[in-house]
This record gives structure tokens, sequence and C-alpha cells, in this order.
């Protein structure tokens, strides 16, 4: 049997309205954060991803029951038992290291394979472990597992990050929760995500100051409770995907179920390309009359432009007239997108962390594959943008983030479909 693949006819103006899911990056972490409060948790907004699915195997590895609805799924940890996160389960999605700070929260204990996850570097796992060490876990690596144990409880301590990472700055804010005194990480990472993870903690009874910004602080509670209910943001990286589309096929396309100051880096950047942006409450539209100009952008930690729409906003400056330069400052292999781009008629010159791209008047369909989740997306778009008939295959790395991806673009205009 052949793998699904994705079929796109470019060139169909995309007009419409499209309403973003809750946020991969968030729901995964919410999800985690329910071991530290035995009982049944319950978050919506929730999106149907493979990502979620593996995050419920890993929860139910542990112990714990997990039901879904209709968007929304509740977790009962009162069973959690194991302290322990297989490799099996690992390797195939980093973000499950997020439940490294919980069990050592609830249990003093856990044993977490060393992650793999998407293939755009190296990805390592030290800031989270140099956190987790000054609040009193003393860590042990041996055959691709790190077993962290907090012999005499888990204690407050100033952390200070060398650099702000998410998954470090929710690893230890998921520790630091049930810690016993105060904790307070400095150079903490900013992302949205982080202020949702921070609400849903303060639900359970935790004490939590600054989320959102670079200094964030704990202190510690004896007891946290389940969640009744939590709404998880909306995908600000989904919602950026399908505006960079309504971009490149000229709109009007508004996206709804998002916070457009959680986009702000990037909004800028549309404008900057010639397109015009227009936000409400809960949504953003965008359209375009002019070609498109060329983009000097640099990925950066939130609130700067973010590395996850790098790839989509490379397929803009394929096309914009004139000489772009992109930067790439935190994932060293997420160019990968390029070299397909580049099979699709794309001029782009990758040196070390910087892609020149020199607009093209336009891309030509073709069969490209996409190499991980958000390049994935960015071929998706480039091929509704191109010329004829384009094939993305391996999107599997596609559905581990984006729920109804083709049904949410033929409701729009698009030409696609899955086979
Ligand atoms: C999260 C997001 C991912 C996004 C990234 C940056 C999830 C599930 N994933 O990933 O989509 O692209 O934030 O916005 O939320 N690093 C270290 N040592 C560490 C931790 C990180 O050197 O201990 C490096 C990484 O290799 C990378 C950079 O720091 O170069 C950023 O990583 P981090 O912010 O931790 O990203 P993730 O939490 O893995």
């Amino acid at each position: 049997m052949s793998t699904p693949t994705i079929r796109i006819t470019g060139g169909y103006p995309l007009t419409g309205t499209i309403t973003a899911s809750g946020a991969k990056n968030s729901v995964l972490k919410l999800m985690a954060a329910a071991i530290l409060a035995p009982g049944s948790s319950h978050i919506s907004n929730v999106p149907l991803i493979s990502d979620v699915t593996l995050m419920a195997e890993v929860l139910e590895y542990l112990g714990a029951s997990v039901v879904f609805g209709e968007h929304e799924v509740s977790i009962d940890t009162s069973g959690v038992q194991r302290h322990d996160a297989p490799y099996e389960l690992v390797s195939r999605m980093r973000a499950s290291t997020a439940v490294l700070g919980p069990l050592l929260g609830r249990f003093g204990q856990a044993r977490v394979a060393m992650p793999g996850g998407c293939q755009i570097g190296a990805r390592k796992i030290d800031q989270h472990l140099l956190g987790l060490e000054a609040l009193g876990v003393e860590f042990e690596t041996e055959h691709g597992y790190i077993e962290g144990t907090a012999a005499k409880g888990l204690r407050g301590a100033t952390v200070v990050l060398d650099i702000p990472s998410v998954g470090a700055t929710e690893n230890l804010i998921m520790a630091a929760a049930t810690a016993r005194g105060t904790t307070r990480i400095e150079n903490a990472a900013r992302e949205p995500e982080i202020v949702d993870l921070a609400g849903f903690l303060t639900t359970m009874g935790a004490h939590i100051a600054g989320a959102g910004s670079p200094i964030v602080e704990i202190e510690g509670t004896d007891r946290l409770y389940p969640v009744a209910g939590h709404q998880t943001i909306g995908d600000r990286i989904e919602a950026g995907t399908y505006l960079a589309a309504g971009a490149l096929l000229a709109g009007p396309l508004t996206v709804r179920g998002v916070d457009p100051a959680h986009l702000e880096a990037a909004l800028r950047k549309l404008e900057e390309a010639g397109v015009e942006v227009s936000t409400g409450p809960c949504e953003v539209t965008v359209s375009r009359q002019r070609p498109l100009k060329p983009l000097t952008l640099q990925t950066q930690p939130h609130p700067g432009f973010p590395t996850d729409l790098q790839a989509q906003f490379m397929v803009l400056a394929a096309l914009g007239g004139g000489s772009s330069l992109i930067i790439e400052n935190l994932f060293e292999n997420r160019f990968m997108t390029a070299f397909e781009l580049m099979r699709m008629g794309a001029d782009i010159r990758i040196e070390g962390h910087n892609a020149f791209v020199t607009g093209v008047p336009a891309l030509s369909g073709a069969p490209v594959q996409a190499p991980d989740l958000r390049g994935g997306a960015a071929l998706v778009i480039a091929g509704l943008a191109a010329d004829g008939y384009t094939e993305v295959s391996a999107i599997e790395h596609i559905q581990r983030g984006y729920e109804g991806l083709v049904e949410k673009l033929q409701a729009v205009g698009a030409h696609i479909e899955q086979a």
C-alpha cells in the first residue's frame, strides 16, 4: 500500500475564514502537567493531531486514564505509578520530555529516554537538567536514559538559564510548583504557551508570578488540585501558516481563534512584504493587491520571529521581488525545506545560518517530501502558490501538528486533497 500524500493544483485564490485549532505546543505541556495533581483534569480546545495522541499514550503508559471528547480531553492521573517514559515513545516525540518536571514534582523520581523528535538539529536538554539539579535532583545517564532522583525532595532555587529554552522553562516551572520554597528562573522563555501553562498550574493551586517575562518566580505549595476546565490557547503557528498562504494567494483570508498579540513579529514581516494586515480581538485578516516585496528576518525566541514560521515565510521570500535574507538562529537543520523549494524553482543559497533568497516570478509544482513538521506545511503552501501540480509526501510530519489541514484549505478555495 502506498503511503498517503497531499496533492495540490496551485494558483487558486484563497478567500474566506479558517479557524485555528488549539496550540500543539501548549496542549502537550498541559497534558503532562496534569500528572502533578492526582485526579481528573479537563482540557478543551484540544487539536486532533498525532502528537496529542502520542502524549496520551505516554500518560497511559505511566498509568493515567485518558478519555477524548470532541476537541477535549479528560486525564485522570490518580493511577499514575510508573515514573519512566520509554524510548519507543520519546523517540517519536521530543515533547515527551515534558513529563520530566511533573514526575519529579509529584514523585521525586523520573526516568526518561534521551529525546529524538524532529530532525532539526541537536536539540540538547542540558538546560533542563542543570535547572532541575539546582532544585535538588541528582541525574544519572545510562543506556540512553536519564534518571533523576530528588532524594530529599525538591527545594526552590535561583536558576539562570544560558538560553531561554521553552522546554527547560516549562519543566522547571512544573517541578518548582511543588518544591519547598521559592524558585526564580532568570532568562526564562517568554512564549505564549508558557503563559498558558502557568495559567493551568495556577488553577491547580500553584503560585507563579512573571510568566511571559524573562523572570518567573514560583512559590512551591504542598498540594495541587486537578483542573475542572482549561481552554488551550489558539495555535499561533498554525494561524501564521494559513496567513502566509493567504498572503501568497492574495486573500482576503481571515484566521480566527488566535490572539493577534501572539503573532506580532510575523504580522510585522507580512506588512514588510507588502501584505495588508488587519486584526480583531481573536482574528487576523490578510489580503494583498501588490507584488510581494523581499524580506529580511531572523528567528529569535519570543517575542522575536518564531523559528516555527521560518520555512513558511521562506516561501513568501521565494516569490518576493528582490533579494531576501533569512537567518535561522535556533535550529541548525531548519533549512532542509529550502532544498525542496529549489526543486520547485526557488533561487536560494544557504550559507551556514543564512539563507539568501532571490525572488523568482513563479514556482513550478513538483513532487516534494516534507522534511519535518513546519517544513512540510511550508511545502503545502508553496504548492498552493506554484504553477501546476505538487505532490507532498511524508505527510505524517504534517499530521503531527496540523488538524484537518486539507479540509481547512479546501474550505477557502484551495484545490488540495489527501490521497
Ligand atoms: C519548543 C517548541 C518548538 C519550537 C521551539 C523554539 C514544543 C513542543 N516545541 O521546542 O516547536 O521550535 O520551542 O520556539 O513546544 N537548547 C539547548 N539546551 C537545552 C534546551 C534547548 O541547547 O537544554 C537549544 C536547542 O537545541 C535549540 C534552542 O535551544 O537550539 C531552543 O530550544 P527550546 O526553546 O528548548 O525548544 P523546545 O522546547 O525543544
